[in-house]
């Protein structure tokens, strides 16, 4: 019925391997190492490969024309070692079997039908099946790889389960570029309710995508119908599973998890030759699972991410991850009420139930109220009225979009009783008094030491230290002045709004001005700051030991009451954003002044790390962090989120993820993991946009390109990095120069930890002390790198002297 053809492909001439041009193979024929599978349309193609510097042997499918793009592996957990593996089908007719020189089975697709023709096919979709040719049915499969995927979804592939076959079609990310086993990440359905799906690392929930309205996952408004694909969510009593469609048969798009645990969706683009990734389902903090706890609500825009949803105050005080507990506690008493929260992620629980049929929103609204063990409900498009058992979490705000939650609180939080108000009322009114009290006893307290010593050490000066003081981290710092506050209430004006400066981590900076003539800049922790409070101390703690020209300088600092003030020097220039990101200005800081700055920023940065008394990950660096004084030297600033680490400590853990994300390594954002590489890969990123002029941000707005390290990457592949400098400096003497940067850039901004080169190295491969520099590996929140069956090829026969050249190696 098929013709089997063979013939030679050009480019595999080299090698003198015989491919296999057929999508078709029978129960006498096989594919041995070298040979390959090619689906009609040729766009798919089945064979041995290995992956990354590997040299074990796996058989996949991967893009004909595409290069090291690898979307399946059949034997992921069983290597061959050698090159004598053959696929055929085994004896019985019902299964598919890889086999080596000596017989042993590295793999077996097995079906528990056995056909009476047997062929193995590989279909347009990517799909690879065993089918029987005499059968009628002719998408009748024995066996399909799509029920088998690994960690790449292809077109009208699922993730999902079907109760029918009894079957869970999850993805898991490859153990590394090497290594396709499977890795810690695994993306699957949430069984328990609604239809979701959760990203988890090992058995521990990452990320949750919202659940399904009928258009988009609540979580990712990105994640709809778009001028590329369109997503499918099909739920009934047999199926529940995610699947895309392409909007055009000729494009190109699949979704990945990576390995490092990134949700993504890539569109191959044809003219740029290049995978652009046009959703990532994580787009920050606050997408990571239960970030703000129980009750706790995330919003990116605001000054700390995490707050207590209305009715609700924080668990433990200075940790918000520990989420939130009721003012005042339900008892399932008359008079409680529900409370209209806008444009939420709506929660996961510890499980929820629903009622399918249609009810109107007012009964949805009684059910809940009727039944004590439900704590809030939702009405939504597609599952009717939806109710909460329990406490809720992972709940994100959003600016626009998102749906309306109810939750259930106790009637006085409504002030509708009159008994609650005057609890209320006498509450606030004693913690008034009591809080007068203790203000005039330590302003009594502080005038007592003032009078003694005209200056007190700031860190003895108030309780919250304590906590530092038994990590042995804040030591006596006898030369650090405490300023009262009077004294900074005249020097700012009252801190007037004219003095305002812009807004720091966790308050507002203002300028200030001493009788003396003396120029300070005053930070301002907000009154009702919780977690700034905790920033506040370790800025405190962090910077009044260290002392660089390259770090702004603390002049002293202000605790009284609930003020707390930290007095800087006062830089005229203001950030580095404020001149790199503005037309206007941007022509002020030429090559040479541009230089300086990566120098001292990079000096700044190696002296925390290394030359400090103390080891200090500063874990925020980012342009509007970097001051410039009145010669635009670079000062590094904001302290809040740094942290000091132990004499042998290099790498520590977090859950509370803080910082700029574009500036984030990836193993930080996703995992919480941090040590000087993950400043220095922020370093990477702030030397891309020194030397391109452009906001990292800027990117990611636009789906269609990629971020600046893509761009960045792209133009260094194709020998074009010129293109990435800024216009206004491209003056030939410095180009070399300039060249050197980029790439010092992308070396810092490598995916792996490893990679990355410390900070110490960075600073002389600037400085040119050393010549040869490694040649970048991709950028994080790119792409992963496969290398292909070809790259093999050419080390294995590299004896045989032949000289392969990167292009052909493409295909190309
Ligand atoms: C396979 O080979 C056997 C023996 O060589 C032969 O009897 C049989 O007809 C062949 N089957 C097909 C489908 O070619
Ligand atoms: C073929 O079938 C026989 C009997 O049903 C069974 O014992 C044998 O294991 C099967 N072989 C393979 C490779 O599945
Ligand atoms: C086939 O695999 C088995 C088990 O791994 C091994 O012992 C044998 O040496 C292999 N044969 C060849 C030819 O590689
Ligand atoms: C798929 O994921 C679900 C839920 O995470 C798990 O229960 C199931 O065992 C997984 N199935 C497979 C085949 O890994
Ligand atoms: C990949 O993971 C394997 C173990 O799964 C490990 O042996 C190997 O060194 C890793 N390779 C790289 C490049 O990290
Ligand atoms: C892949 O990584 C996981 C977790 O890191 C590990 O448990 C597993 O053994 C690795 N697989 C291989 C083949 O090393
Ligand atoms: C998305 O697009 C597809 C095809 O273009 C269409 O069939 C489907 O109804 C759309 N879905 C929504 C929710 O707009
Ligand atoms: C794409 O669809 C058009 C119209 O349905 C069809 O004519 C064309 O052959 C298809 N192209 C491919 C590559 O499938
Ligand atoms: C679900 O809604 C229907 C229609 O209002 C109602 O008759 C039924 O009792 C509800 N089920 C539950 C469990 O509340
Ligand atoms: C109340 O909610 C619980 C789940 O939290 C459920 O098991 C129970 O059946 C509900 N009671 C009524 C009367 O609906």
């Amino acid at each position: 019925m098929k013709d089997v053809a063979y013939f030679i492909l050009c480019n595999f001439l080299v090698f003198s391997n015989i491919t296999i041009a057929a999508d078709t193979i029978g129960i006498n024929q096989s594919i041995s190492d070298g040979e390959t599978l090619v689906s009609l349309d040729e766009k798919f193609e089945l064979g041995f490969f290995s992956p990354g510097s590997s040299k074990n042997r796996y058989v996949g499918i991967w893009y004909k024309n595409i290069p090291d793009t690898v979307v399946w592996v059949a034997n992921r957990n069983n290597p061959l070692i050698d090159l004598s593996g053959v696929v055929k089908i085994d004896e019985n007719g019902s299964g598919i079997v890889l086999i080596n020189g000596t017989g042993s089975v590295f793999w077996l697709a097995s079906s528990l039908r056995s056909a009476g023709n047997p062929v193995v096919q590989l279909l347009k979709s990517g799909n690879l099946v065993l089918r029987d040719e005499s059968s009628d049915n002719i998408d009748s499969y024995l066996w399909q790889s799509f029920d088998y995927p690994c960690d790449t979804l292809l077109p009208s592939m699922k993730v999902g389960i079907s109760r029918t076959a009894n079957r869970n079609w999850n993805l898991s990310s490859w153990n590394n570029t090497s290594d396709p086993s499977p890795g810690v990440f695994t993306y699957s359905l949430d069984q328990q309710g609604l239809v979701q799906f959760v990203l988890r690392r090992g058995s521990e929930i990452m990320y949750r995508t919202g659940q399904w309205d009928g258009a988009q996952f609540g979580g990712v408004s990105e994640m709809k119908n778009n001028s590329i694909f369109h997503p499918i969510v099909l739920y009934n009593t047999e199926e529940v599973y995610y699947t895309f469609e392409n909007n055009e048969n000729t494009t190109i798009s699949r979704f990945v998890v990576t390995q490092s645990g990134l949700l993504q969706h890539f569109k191959w683009d044809v003219k740029q030759n290049e995978w652009i990734n046009i959703v990532t389902m994580q787009k920050d903090t606050c997408d990571q699972y239960a970030r703000c706890g129980a009750y706790g609500t995330c919003k990116i825009d605001h000054d700390q991410v995490c707050s207590c949803l209305k009715g609700f105050i924080p668990r433990s005080s200075p940790d918000w991850s520990a989420g939130c507990v009721r003012n005042v506690p339900v008892n399932c008493v008359q008079g409680e009420e529900f409370y209209k929260l806008r444009g939420l992620k709506l929660p996961d629980s510890s499980y929820f139930f629903v009622n399918k049929s249609r009810v109107s929103a007012e009964r949805c609204k009684m059910i809940c109220l009727t039944n004590c063990s439900c704590t809030a409900y939702a009405t939504t498009a597609i599952s009717g009225c939806v109710l909460w058992a329990g406490d809720v979490t992972d709940i994100r705000e959003f600016s626009e979009g998102g749906q309306d939650l109810y939750i259930r609180l106790a009637a006085s939080e409504f002030g509708k009783q009159k008994d609650a108000r005057i609890i209320i009322l006498s509450v606030v009114l004693t913690a008034i008094l009591i809080s007068g009290l203790g203000y005039l006893f330590w302003k009594w307290r502080t005038k007592q030491r003032g009078n003694r010593n005209g200056v007190v050490l700031c860190n003895t000066s108030n309780d919250t230290s304590r906590e530092f003081a038994g990590s042995n981290m804040i030591g006596a710092n006898p030369e650090l002045p405490i300023f009262n506050f009077e004294k900074l209430v005249i020097a700012t004006d009252n801190f007037s709004v004219d003095n305002k400066l812009g807004r720091g981590g966790f308050g507002s900076v203002y300028k200030g001005k001493f009788p003396d003539g003396q120029e300070i800049a005053v930070k301002r922790l907000s009154k009702r700051s919780e977690q700034g409070s905790e920033e506040f101390m370790n800025e405190v703690v962090v910077i009044s030991k260290l002392q660089h020209r390259n770090l702004v300088r603390l002049v002293g600092c202000c605790i009284e009451g609930e003020e707390k003030m930290l007095v800087y020097e006062y830089l005229p220039n203001k950030g580095l954003d404020s001149f790199l990101f503005d037309p206007k200005k941007q022509s002020l800081l030429d090559w040479r002044k541009r230089f300086q700055i990566i120098e001292g920023i990079g000096r700044g940065t190696l002296y925390l790390h290394r030359d400090s008394r103390l080891k200090v990950i500063h874990r925020d660096l980012k342009a509007s962090n970097i001051l410039l004084d009145e010669e635009l030297n670079p000062k590094i600033s904001d302290f809040g989120m740094a942290r000091i680490f132990g004499g042998n400590e290099v790498q520590a853990d977090t859950r509370r993820v803080v910082g700029t994300y574009g500036y984030m390594s990836p193993e930080y954002a996703m995992k919480g993991r941090f040590s000087e590489k993950s400043d220095v890969f922020s370093f990477g990123v702030l030397l891309l946009e020194i030397v391109s002029g452009k906001r990292n941000s800027s990117f990611s707005n636009d789906d269609e390109s990629p971020s600046l390290l893509g761009y960045a990457w792209e133009l260094w592949n194709e020998d074009n990095s010129l293109a990435l400098i800024d216009p206004g400096l491209s003056k030939p003497p410095f180009q070399e120069e300039i060249l050197r940067c980029i790439h010092v850039g992308l070396l810092c901004v490598q995916d792996f930890v490893e990679d990355r080169p410390s900070m110490s190295i960075v600073l002389s491969m600037l400085t040119s002390e050393m010549v040869h520099l490694p040649p970048p590996k991709q950028p994080a929140f790119t792409e992963r790198h496969i290398s292909s069956d070809l790259e093999l090829r050419e080390k294995i026969r590299k004896s045989g002297s032949i000289n392969v050249s990167i292009t052909e190696i493409h295909g190309r």
